[in-house]
């Protein structure tokens, strides 16, 4: 329920709820100075009574002389006043007026001050004080008392100005926490309008920023960069559908071109045994695109390397380097290898990783020179390099090598066998194997790698 609640009502509940408190604290803090200062008052009275009149009390100790202090004190009270005595003692002679019982029925203490009812239902507040036994005459109890109906009637009307003008600022400050919750949320409906705003379709749009508050332009620039990133995302799928288009149209329109001559007239055996298999050669290439996309989007969706043994990576590498031994024998060059680790990989995809680089470095290093492969542990993982000697690669070419059907001048040239993906690939590969992939161009060494984990991920 309160996450459906508008950022404007639940601003405002969190004002009442504070101004809840803080009314609270301060009204209890009024109530408790106010019954402070009032009771004190009060005592302060009672007491000037005792002080009074106890001297009278404590020299008198006949039954002659305490009628002499009945009659000061009955002179003293009138009907409906203020004050009121009585004297309360064991011995019925030395007794006083009629004792009233305390509100909570607690029996007095000498100098604290508590709250009795009389029959016409007034309030009297009493203090008492023990005066010492004299003579003939034991210790008696002497309470003065003091009517208190009107300072409760004021302390319960101030409880009631407390409680409504309370319930009443509670109120003020949470409708006024929702006007300024409203308008403080203005230059959010200002981002949304101006988002609302940007036309469909274009991925080059973006917000207007001077056009918003300060306090909601870095949400601006975010959402900005949002845009940037779906544009640069939408950027690539559409260069991504062209390339794929281009990459099948070549070996498509061969296809249809040879098909199109070979029905064009009668053709013996072997003839139509040719055109065969050359369409069948162009069928495989077109086969190994999809099936490297294929294996592109599985790895990019997040599959990871599943048929794990853990293997010596020189001894792998070897095998890969001898599978592809014509093809630097053909440019006269020769790869060593160095370095060895251990490491719980995928072989299949781990020869086809190095396969691609080994196969670009016999294609594309100076014809004649070495290439290096070298196996090291870095941290948690293993780091594959090859590099070769061959024309040093642009920093802005270097950054784009991994991408998808990216080629660069000299592989353009033999378009139909090569298209771009082998690095992909390989950067695929190190992936789903939670690796990297790298290249680096230094003083005509180019070098091109990629890490493993040597333990898979849990
Ligand atoms: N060892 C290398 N030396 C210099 N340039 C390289 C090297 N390896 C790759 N490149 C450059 O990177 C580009 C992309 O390489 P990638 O392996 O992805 O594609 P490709 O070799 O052109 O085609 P494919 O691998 O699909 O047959 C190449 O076209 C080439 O320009
Ligand atoms: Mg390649």
């Amino acid at each position: 329920m309160i996450r459906k609640l508008s950022l404007a009502w639940r601003l405002a509940i969190m004002f009442a709820v504070t101004a809840a408190a803080v009314f609270s604290c301060v009204a209890v803090f009024l109530y408790c100075v106010m019954t402070d200062s009032v009771r004190g008052q009060i005592r302060g009275e009672l007491m000037f009574q005792h002080v009074l009149l106890d001297p009278m009390l404590r020299e008198r100790h006949t039954e002659e002389e305490w009628q002499v202090v009945r009659q000061k004190l009955s002179g003293m009270t009138q009907d409906g006043g203020r004050m009121r005595y009585w004297i309360m003692s064991d011995d019925p002679r030395y007794r006083y007026g009629n004792a009233l019982a305390t509100k909570t029925g607690q029996p007095l203490t000498d100098e604290e001050i508590a709250f009795v009812k009389d029959e016409a239902q007034r309030v009297w507040c009493v203090m008492s004080r023990t005066i010492a036994a004299l003579g003939d005459r034991p210790a008696v109890r002497f309470v003065v008392a003091q009517d208190s109906t009107s300072y409760l009637a004021t302390k319960e009307s101030f409880t009631r100005i407390l409680r409504t003008t309370s319930a009443l600022g509670i109120l003020l400050v949470a409708a006024l926490g929702y006007w300024i919750a409203k308008l403080g949320l203005w230059p959010v409906r200002q981002l949304s309008r101006e988002a609302n705003a940007l036309p469909p379709g274009d991925p080059r749009q973006r917000l207007r920023l001077e056009k918003l508050a300060p306090e909601i332009h870095q949400l601006g620039v975010s959402f900005n960069n949002a845009l940037a990133r779906r544009e640069s995302a939408w950027l690539q799928l559409e260069g991504f559908n062209a390339d794929v288009a281009h990459e099948l149209r070549t070996p498509l329109t061969n296809l249809i071109g040879q098909t199109q001559v070979a029905l064009s007239q009668r053709r013996d055996v072997d003839e139509l045994q040719d055109i065969l298999m050359s369409n069948l050669e162009e069928l495989e290439r077109m086969s190994n695109i999809v099936n490297d996309m294929l294996f592109l989007s599985c790895a990019e969706n997040g599959v990871r390397a599943a048929e794990l043994s853990q293997v010596s990576l020189r001894h792998e590498a070897q095998k890969t380097a001898d599978y592809l031994e014509d093809a630097f024998l053909l440019r006269d060059m020769r790869v060593t290898l160095d370095g060895d680790a251990s490491a719980c990989v995928d072989r299949r995809l781990f020869h086809r990783a190095l396969a691609n680089l080994l196969s670009n470095s016999a294609r594309y290093a100076r014809r004649g020179t070495q290439v290096t492969v070298t196996i090291a542990v870095v941290g948690a993982r293993v780091q594959v390099r090859v590099a070769d000697q061959g024309e040093p690669i642009p920093p802005a070419q270097r950054a784009r090598l991994f991408e998808r059907f990216y080629r660069g001048d000299a592989a353009r040239a033999q378009s139909g066998a090569h298209h771009g993906l082998g690095l992909s690939i390989v950067r695929a590969i190190a992936v789903m194997h939670g690796g990297e992939a790298f290249a680096d161009s230094q003083d005509g060494i180019n070098t091109f790698g990629f890490s493993m984990m040597r333990r898979p991920e849990t």
